[in-house]
């Protein structure tokens, strides 16, 4: 569904990712796991198509990708919703962008079930400015399943969020994918090493810039749902975990330390 071929990209002033190859299946959740500044929202960037490769291919359902593919839907580091508008009109606008034949009121009864399922239910006429971080992201999510997107990529999106925020979310994102009501293909990018357990089939590192590139990827074979508590004490995540980590630090990991985060 998602195909990077030998994608690299360089700014004026440093070498970012380079020779990235990548296959995601069908209805598969994958996760790149890397340092911060090692290049992950350029990367997943350049697979939504919002940006444009230096080198190599990009293929969504095997067609070369040209600017952000229709069926997709993104969710961002930092909520990126349009302040003056409520959280029923942010989902909405979405709605309306991919279901523009609606009509407002079934565009609007779309975005509303989207809110409800998210826990947003009597939140639909704040604003952002109005709601914490945690429901902004709720919005977020409600917003990127509203369209019942074929594809989600995600780029951090607990990532501004305090550890129990964090920790909801992540599960009810597993709830949403479990639960849409087509298989959704999704690329996740994270620097919590926990938080790509929890959520993915496969889990692939991304190495420290400059010139980061993929890693071998390390398939999760645990049965879903998963929760943290459950997962915590798992010889399967924590072999899964020391794996990825060793691959990330070049040091062979003590599996009594849970690692969560990597950080340069
Ligand atoms: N448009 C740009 N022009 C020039 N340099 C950029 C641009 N976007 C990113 N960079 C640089 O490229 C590197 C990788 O940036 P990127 O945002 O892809 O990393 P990241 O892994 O997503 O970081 P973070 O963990 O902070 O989200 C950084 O050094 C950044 O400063
Ligand atoms: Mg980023």
């Amino acid at each position: 569904m998602i195909e990077l071929r030998g994608v690299s990209k360089k700014y004026p002033s440093r070498d970012v990712i380079t020779d990235i190859n990548l296959r995601v299946e069908e209805g598969e959740f994958v996760s790149i796991l890397g340092y911060s500044g090692a290049g992950k929202t350029t990367l997943i960037s350049i697979a939504a198509g919002l940006r444009e490769a230096d080198s190599g291919e990009v293929l969504i359902d095997g067609k070369h990708i040209q600017g952000f593919a229709d069926e997709a839907s993104i969710v961002f580091q930092n909520y990126s919703l349009l302040p003056w508008f409520s959280a029923l009109e942010n989902v909405r606008l979405a709605v309306d962008s991919r279901f523009h034949d609606w009509p407002k009121e079934k565009q609007k009864k779309q975005a509303a079930k989207y809110l409800e399922l998210v826990g947003l239910g009597n939140a639909f006429d704040k604003t952002p400015k109005q709601l914490s971080g945690g429901m902004r992201q709720r919005v977020s999510i409600a917003r990127a399943f509203a369209t019942e997107p074929k594809i989600l990529f995600l780029d951090e999106p607990f990532g501004a969020l305090d550890a129990l925020t964090r920790a909801n979310l992540q599960t009810e994102l597993a709830r949403m994918c479990a639960s849409a009501e087509r298989p959704v293909t999704t690329l996740m990018i994270t620097n919590n090493v926990e938080e790509a357990i929890l959520l993915s089939d496969r889990i692939v590192p991304l190495s420290k810039a400059p010139r980061a590139t993929l890693g071998p990827s390390v398939t999760v074979g645990l049965a879903k749902p998963r929760t943290t508590q459950a997962l915590a004490h798992d010889p399967e995540f924590i072999r899964i975990q020391a794996e990825i980590v060793e691959f990330l630090t070049g040091i062979k990991q003590k599996t009594e330390q849970p690692v969560h985060e990597v950080n340069a």
